[in-house]
């Protein structure tokens, strides 16, 4: 039988990101990488961390495995996405082209598009199908390094259509090496062939939805989407007062395109606000202020051709920021969370530390997971191996250096060694 514990290294550079502020802004100099380091792993967990030649002793003694790196290479945490929609079925590339042609996200939507579109795709395809669809983009996103993907249901809208989605993604959760958090997100939008008022709409879900998502344990997360043409805070809040009498965290599509739900996520003492492209000083220091995580999501600035979110302001205010993808076939279909976290860095002038923080372990304290994100003894040995000496190269590249190995678990997943410079 194979030994429990494995050494990993020599490793030119290795960013623990470990014993980092929570909140606000980090110099770069905080990233003190371990020069020559090793990693000895033991089952899922990381044992040991530190000097190659230390580790060395160790190994010996505990008589583990060695896997001897040839070359250089730059270890980082592996990575957790806060916030994707990828259990989707269908494309949206004909709104991508009405809003290059002119016109708005929101006209789209109005028109019949956008969501709804979605919406009547994902009715379409069976369970299995969606789970087969989640599984290939969250395994093309653990080949890119993240570890953890966090995958929203919110295109189904019936409490059997939320309910298949939610059971896709727990199926798809058993065929990934990559761990899976779910949210219920049936408070997206309005479904169009609802008969009733959002009120009642909302109500349903929370009175049939809740107990059955509870009952099978299918999430322990509900997300709305608060917005001008989604949902109003007024509607939401008693949607999400019977959402924590469930028990269930709260999270929030808030200040994507006004102002108005970040309040809503500070009242309710949520895990995370998300998008906030359109959040202000009032909201930005109302998010710091809070144990709130602001959530950007460059992927639908970019797919929306829209402003960033004040990533900036929000760490000078002293909030805790996390950058996801919030991969989804409407406003951020690319998908790529490392490519979008460089460019907004180089956007909003961010420093890499910040940007690092922002897809380790800020991102898990938004999923409220304190197991990973940061490479420390008894945290999982989730990490990433790049092909480089130098951990600056990584940003500098802005993305397109991939990783060459991801390991999940304490396990190597992934390994292309061919990923160089
Ligand atoms: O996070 N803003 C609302 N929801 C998604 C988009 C979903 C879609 O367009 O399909 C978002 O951008
Ligand atoms: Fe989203």
């Amino acid at each position: 039988m194979e030994n429990e514990y494995c050494l990993i290294g020599p490793i030119s550079q290795l960013i623990t990101l470990a014993g980092l502020a929570e909140k606000g802004p980090l110099k770069d100099e905080v990233l003190q990488p371990i020069l020559e380091g090793g990693i000895l792993v033991r089952g899922e967990l990381i044992y040991k961390i530190g000097r190659y030649s230390e580790l060395l002793e160790d190994a010996e003694a505990l008589n583990a495995t060695k896997l001897v790196l040839e070359g250089h290479y730059v270890c980082v945490p592996g990575f957790i996405d806060a916030h994707t929609h990828i259990c989707f079925a269908g494309s949206r590339a004909n709104d991508y082209a009405m809003r290059n042609s002119g016109k708005s996200y929101l006209e789209i939507a109005q028109a019949g598009g956008g969501i709804w579109d979605t919406v009547k795709a994902t009715r379409k395809a069976t369970e299995a199908e969606l789970t087969a669809m989640t599984t290939a983009r969250a395994n093309r996103h653990l080949q890119e390094g993240v570890t953890t993907t966090e995958v929203k249901s919110g295109y189904g809208l019936s409490v059997a259509e939320e309910l298949k989605m939610l059971r896709a993604i727990a199926a798809a959760d058993q065929e990934t090496e990559a761990d899976l958090i779910s949210t219920c997100l049936a408070a997206h939008m309005l479904p169009k062939d609802f008969e009733g008022t959002a009120e009642m709409y909302l109500k349903q879900i929370s009175d049939e939805l809740f107990p059955l998502i509870q009952k099978e344990n299918l999430t322990t997360r509900v997300d709305a989407f608060i917005e001008q043409g989604a949902f109003s805070p007024e509607l939401i809040g008693p949607y999400f007062v019977m959402a924590q009498q469930y028990g269930f965290s709260i999270t929030v599509h808030a200040d994507q395109f006004s102002a108005g739900g970040s309040a809503v996520a500070v009242n309710f003492n949520a895990l995370s606000a998300d998008h906030l492209e359109a959040s202000a000083d009032l909201e930005i220091n109302l998010l710091a202020g809070s144990e709130v995580v602001a959530v950007a999501l460059p992927g639908a600035s970019i797919g929306l051709g829209c402003a960033f979110t004040p990533a900036r302001k929000l760490l000078d205010a002293g909030g805790c920021l996390a950058i996801a993808s919030d991969w989804n076939p409407g406003s951020a279909p690319m998908g790529d969370l490392l490519l979008q976290a460089a460019l907004l860095g180089t956007f909003q002038k961010l420093s890499n530390a910040e940007i690092w923080a922002g897809i380790t372990f800020r991102a898990a304290k938004a999923l409220n997971l304190y197991d990973r994100g940061q490479l420390a003894p008894a945290m999982l040995a989730d990490f990433n191996l790049f092909a480089t000496a130098n951990h600056q190269e990584i940003l500098y590249q802005q993305g397109k250096l991939k990783p060459a190995q991801v390991w999940k678990n304490g396990r190597c997943v992934y390994s292309n060694l061919k990923n160089e410079l």
